[in-house]
């Protein structure tokens, strides 16, 4: 059976989610025909460890906040990402690191030092899909190697695979979502009363939020994902700067009652759509939907997106949007196209 070396780039809760199903769920990788061994990790609290033999996972995830890889054989306090992605014995680096939705860095650097040594990439990082994600997917075939980043957007729920694999055959004109838990989950909350303080309060504590929640409650993190979407699907080639954005601060408690009584629905919007002179326009912002539109159920931290298309009219698909081991689960079928990809079954 074909193994795989991994190397986690970040140890923070999708990493970890996916080492946790690494150790706990082999079963789930034969079936696909494949085992999965992770030989390197790197990680700005932990530092760096590199065993070609394959890490001890069960001890490395039993490690407690604040200890480091120092001492340890292959083991340093020093993240060493540069040195650790280009030599370390991985076929495929999984890079989680956090989101720079400015620069994409250092997610961009991980991801070209990759590439360019001849390694897969897979990713749930936005940053350099939005930023970088056509010049990123070109160095991939450069060096013979795959891109793959399906948790750009929705997490584990395959809406990129899907649009792209299954549409065939299918103009799509514009794609509109949900694509922001925290900000769906904080409009729901306010419908009940709460504050908007208060209600990302709560979404922090489940772990929606981004690390900094203005990115969800701005609107920049949709931002992001329109970016990719209208770079995917409707072959623009945008930046996140090109989507015009609002987030949802300014709406009120009672805008979003109001809105209940006559019987709408305030959601975070992000769309893309193909103009009659083939161009994109995409952008950003707090609608008010009536109930009968698609995406109006949409409820808590659920995201959804309807893809406008010539043949089907809208389809629409919805599911989860973040989570640790949802968001996994999106590395898990990147790598089940790496796999394909290297059996020269269908090309993801
Ligand atoms: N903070 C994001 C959300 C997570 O709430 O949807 C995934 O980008």
């Amino acid at each position: 059976m074909t193994t795989y070396n991994l190397a986690l780039v970040g140890f923070g809760g999708v990493n970890r989610a996916l080492a946790e199903l690494v150790r706990d769920d082999p079963d789930r990788f034969e079936s696909l025909g494949f085992q999965l061994k992770i030989v390197a990790i790197t990680d700005l609290a932990f530092g760096s460890l590199v065993q070609a033999d394959g890490i001890d996972i069960a001890a490395v995830l039993a490690m407690p906040r604040g200890a480091t890889f120092e001492g340890l054989p292959g083991g340093s306090k020093d993240p060493r990402n540069q040195e650790v992605i280009k030599s370390s014995p991985a076929d495929i680096v999984v890079e989680a690191t956090f989101t720079n939705p400015t620069t994409g860095e250092p997610a961009v650097s991980h991801v070209r030092w990759a590439l360019e040594s001849g390694k897969h990439v897979v990713t749930t990082n936005k940053g350099p899909v939005a930023l970088h994600g056509i010049e990123l997917t070109r160095l991939a075939e450069e060096n013979g190697v795959r891109f793959e980043y399906e948790g750009s957007v929705m997490s584990g729920t395959p809406v990129l695979r899907l649009a792209k694999k299954m549409f065939a055959g299918l103009q799509i004109e514009g794609v509109q979502g949900i694509l922001n838990g925290t900000s769906n989950y904080v409009l729901g909350q306010m419908e009940t009363g709460l504050s908007l303080d208060q209600a990302v309060a709560d979404a922090q504590a489940l772990g929606y939020a981004e690390a900094d929640p203005t990115a969800d409650i701005e609107g920049s993190d949709v931002r992001l994902k329109v970016a990719i979407l209208a770079n995917e699907l409707l072959g623009a080639d945008i930046t996140p700067q090109d989507v015009t954005t609002t987030g949802i601060q300014g709406i009120t408690p009672d805008d979003v009652v109001r809105a209940l009584g006559d019987g709408k629905r305030w959601k975070l919007i992000g769309q893309a759509v193909r103009e009659a002179d083939g161009s994109v326009a995409a952008s950003v912002g707090p609608v008010s939907l009536p109930a009968s539109h698609p995406l109006a159920g949409i409820s808590g931290a659920t995201n959804a997106v309807s893809f406008d298309t010539d043949l089907l009219g809208s389809v629409t698909v919805s599911g989860p949007g973040a989570g640790r081991i949802e968001t996994a689960y999106a590395l898990v079928s990147d790598i089940v196209a790496v796999d394909s990809f290297e059996k020269g079954s269908i090309r993801a």
